[in-house]
């Protein structure tokens, strides 16, 4: 992430993530589940603008980026359900600023998703804002704010482009993975929610491990990266949405590597083998009509100062 010193605004791009890895360790007293997570972001980001408001007010206003993803979901939260709206005023809370600015957000990820865009949303404010403020904060305490805001949100603040998370998937470990992987990503017309997901979610024994999935992205073999990805939540999702096992079904047919849900859904996404078997792949499920197809990369570990995953521009 490049940092420019301010101007009028700032504009970030708020990437997507997939998780490659998901082991549910157990469910926690406080209703949350304990979780091994590789979360990787990728090359499909939200774009946040903010800009300062001398009045002291502060606004959010939202847009989907297509009407094929405004008709595919709920309206956009505005008010406090919104986690950018949420950020904006924790940090101000936090910080005792009395600053205010205009927010606008144009979303191309989907919602509903498991593709964490939400999360990333939010993170990227408390990021920009922070810098549009001034306010003099560590990475430690924009992280225990980030947190305040859901399980999620603390990777995106991460300074690589991937990260093991435990926890409640808020206690990051960054990693580097050896090389962008090229992803394509279907989401369906339907999307899932993450409560429901969990609560539908039932223990069972897997094999696959994340130091193999690790070693396994290294290498050139691509039997053991289809042997280790894993997602305990696949079988919820799949109990729950239709649309999602036939997805599945569907790459079930196609000769890329490996392929799972993201997240608690009802996105799902396939590692190919290049980028053109991805754009491939891709053609194919647009012509079957899936709702949202998106070929992707994961991103390099960048500046670790900022983090990669957050690209701040100056307007
Ligand atoms: O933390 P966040 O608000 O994103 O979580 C949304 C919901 O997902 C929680 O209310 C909980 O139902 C479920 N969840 C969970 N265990 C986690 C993360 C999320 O049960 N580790």
């Amino acid at each position: 992430m490049q940092i420019q010193p301010l101007a009028d605004g700032l504009q970030v791009f708020a990437p997507a993530k997939v998780n490659l890895f998901l082991r549910i360790l157990g469910r926690r007293a406080d209703g949350y589940h304990e979780l091994e997570t590789l979360m990787a972001a990728i090359d499909w980001f939200d774009q946040l603008t903010i800009e300062p408001d001398p009045s002291g007010e502060l606004s959010l206003t939202c847009a989907w980026a297509t009407p094929q993803l405004a008709r595919i979901s709920e309206p956009i939260p505005g008010g406090l359900d919104n986690l950018v709206l949420r950020a904006a005023w924790l940090l101000r809370n936090w910080s005792g600023t009395r600053l205010g600015a205009r927010l606008r957000l144009l979303k191309r990820i989907p919602a509903a998703a498991g593709l964490g865009g939400g999360s990333s949303d939010a993170a990227a404010t408390l990021v920009a804002l922070s810098r549009l403020w001034r306010i003099d904060c560590s990475r430690a305490e924009l992280e225990q704010l980030a947190a305040q805001l859901g399980s999620d949100v603390p990777f995106f603040l991460a300074p690589q482009g991937a990260a093991v998370c435990r926890g409640r998937g808020e206690v990051i470990e960054p990693c580097v993975l050896p090389r962008r992987l090229p992803l394509v990503i279907v989401r369906p017309a339907t999307g899932l929610s993450t409560p429901a997901v969990y609560r539908q979610y039932r223990a069972a024994a897997s094999e696959a491990e994340l130091p193999q999935l690790l070693t396994a992205l290294a290498g050139v073999a691509t039997g053991p990266v289809a042997h280790n990805l894993l997602n305990d939540l696949q079988a919820a999702a799949l109990s729950l949405s239709p649309d999602v096992s036939q997805i599945r079904a569907e790459m079930n047919r196609l000769p890329v590597l490996a392929h799972q849900l993201s997240g608690s859904g009802s996105a799902y996404f396939a590692i190919c083998r290049s980028l053109e078997q991805a754009r491939r792949v891709a053609g194919h499920f647009r012509q079957r009509g899936a709702a949202v197809v998106q070929v992707a990369q994961t991103l390099n570990g960048g500046d670790a100062a900022n983090g990669p995953h957050l690209e701040l521009r100056r307007i």
